[in-house]
């Protein structure tokens, strides 16, 4: 998988995917990661990437004629499956749209600022819109990194365990069971004992109940 990121800031993006599984899915050639900086595809002297609004209001807006060249130009490099822009306004982040994508060969983020894109970027290029909650950051940067961090950890051989990611939480619409690591018995603390019990059946069983419990306790909307 490729991803390219479109982004005014690049320098926020970079350190999520200098560490730990996502630094390993590159360093092992799963996945590409290439940022690209806005204003490099700036015609203008300052580097400008954004303007005024028309109409009047507060906030600048993102030009469409840098997002325009610097989507061209990787277009003219390859075809692309979604071109995905991170705002608050988009459809919201859950594992099934992660599924999705992660299914996917070569992908651009395009991360908004400021009061965001001009609307013809979203209308002409944008395949996908995706917001990663209620709530409003102050650009898209951190969102792709979220967005692309649970894609990535999808990527067959990204995970040590292939079947880890099959058992997460959400994974069918369920959130996961609890988890013990040793010791046994912590302070009087204990570990359920099925788990130390040997018999597989009946871990099995167990979990599926407590994951049932956890769900209808915490999260009763994942079971309608
Ligand atoms: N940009 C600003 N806020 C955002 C959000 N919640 N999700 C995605 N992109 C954003």
């Amino acid at each position: 998988m490729r991803i390219d990121i479109i982004t005014v800031l690049p320098e926020l993006l970079k350190s999520p995917f200098e560490a730990s599984i996502l630094k390993r899915a590159i360093d092992k050639g799963l996945v590409e990661i290439h940022f690209h900086n806005l204003r490099d595809y700036s015609s203008n002297r300052y580097k400008q990437v954004d303007d005024y609004q028309f109409g009047g209001g507060a906030g600048m807006v993102l030009m469409i004629e840098p997002i325009d060249k610097c989507i061209s130009k990787l277009r003219s490099q390859r075809d692309y499956d979604e071109i995905i822009y991170l705002t608050p306004d988009g459809t919201t982040l859950n594992q099934s749209i992660a599924n999705e994508l992660s299914l996917k060969q070569n992908i651009i983020m395009l991360c908004g600022h400021y009061k965001g894109v001009d609307q013809r970027v979203r209308d002409v290029f944008v395949t996908k819109e995706v917001s990663i909650g209620d709530y409003v950051l102050s650009g898209g940067e951190l969102a792709a990194a979220v967005l692309s961090d649970a894609i990535i950890r999808l990527l067959p051989g990204v995970l040590n365990d292939e079947t880890s990611a099959l058992t997460d939480t959400f994974q069918d619409d369920m959130l996961a069971p609890p988890v013990y690591t040793r010791p046994a018995d912590y302070k009087g603390n204990k570990v359920p004992e099925v788990l130390t019990s040997g018999n597989f059946g009946k871990i099995e069983k167990w979990r599926e109940q407590k994951a049932m419990e956890r769900t209808s306790k915490l999260r009763p909307d994942l079971l309608k």
